[in-house]
């Protein structure tokens, strides 16, 4: 798939319009946007993993995970957390404002090599913003892989982020949706209870040299979940992760996000394993 930015200058965002606006938690919202440019809508390529700047004129730009997938084209959709004054001034406008877009940037996840093999998606809260990206393009080409398995953990029951969307593919038999969250304290929860890593109790029998496994989520969670992981016998190279660093310009040319001599914007923010204990500093 194409990875670059049909904009000439790479910095020039293109207008975009809030379709759909709604509360995904507290502090995280679900935001389905769309190019004004209707042929740029429908011929927008990316992978899942890869992320968009957004702008708001006269307050600035942050990066944001693609949460929808490409499988379903025309639409944008992301899930942002408000933590300062990029993400307040997206929260304070309605549907149809416009907003500034510009991408899609970074690697993204391998498609072409994970296809064909069992996938292991384990995500913790707001991991969900570029993780839902992968779980619906492989539900929608479900027959290029194999065994799916999605294991979602989250605080309590009103942080798990699209919720309604998750409970509902737990009827579905061609995957595994294992939900879980810390602490329970409504009574109406009917899911796990517990960390993330205890639904790893419930992947039986995989093949481990043909699985991918994709990961995100809070720093603390990653040590824990690689830990399952590699004990299972997933190969370092196929146990992929996105990682956050702080991005401003996105396309290689302020440094803001070097790691060693590495530009997570370029050659992230998807990393594997195998980068990750290779590349110091990287976490
Ligand atoms: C590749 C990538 C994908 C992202 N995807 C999403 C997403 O899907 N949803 C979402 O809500 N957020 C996402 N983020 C994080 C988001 O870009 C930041 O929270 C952004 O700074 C928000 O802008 P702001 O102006 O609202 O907050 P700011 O004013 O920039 O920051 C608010 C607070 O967050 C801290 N902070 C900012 N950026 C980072 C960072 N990268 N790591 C640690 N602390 C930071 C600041 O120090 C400050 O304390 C992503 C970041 C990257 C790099
Ligand atoms: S964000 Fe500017 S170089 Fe990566």
């Amino acid at each position: 798939m194409n990875k670059k930015t049909s904009n000439e200058n790479p910095f020039i965002p293109e207008p975009a319009r809030i379709i759909r606006k709604y509360n995904l938690s507290d502090d995280v919202k679900f935001f389905q946007v769309r190019f004004v440019d209707m042929e740029k809508a429908l011929s927008i390529k990316y992978l899942p993993g890869q992320f968009m700047m957004i702008s708001i004129a006269g307050t600035g730009e942050a990066p944001f995970s693609i949460s929808s997938t490409p499988s379903r084209p025309g639409l944008l959709e992301f899930c942002i957390r408000e933590v300062g004054e990029v993400t307040r001034a997206l929260f304070r406008l309605k549907e149809n404002s416009i907003i500034g877009v510009r991408g899609p940037y970074g690697n993204g996840f391998p498609l072409d090599k994970i296809k064909g093999h069992d996938l292991i998606i384990v995500v913790g809260g707001l991991g969900a913003a570029p993780l839902r990206s992968l779980l619906l393009y492989a539900l929608d080409n479900r027959d290029d892989f194999g065994n799916i398995y999605f294991l979602y953990g989250a605080r309590e029951p009103s942080e798990v982020l699209f919720r309604e969307e998750f409970l509902e593919m737990r009827g579905r038999d061609d995957l595994e949706c294992l939900l879980t969250v810390d602490e329970d304290t409504t009574g109406n929860w009917h899911c796990g209870i517990g960390k993330v890593t205890n639904l790893f109790e419930n992947i039986k029998n995989i093949d481990a040299g043909n699985t991918y496994a994709a990961v995100c989520g809070p720093p603390v969670m990653y040590k824990f979940v690689i830990d399952k992981l590699v004990k299972l016998g997933i190969p370092k190279h196929q146990i992929l992760m996105t990682l956050e660093r702080r991005m401003k310009c996105g396309v290689g040319k302020c440094g803001h996000c070097v790691v060693g001599n590495t530009y997570t914007c370029i050659d992230g923010p998807v990393f594997s394993y195998w980068d990750v204990i290779n590349m110091k500093g990287l976490v």
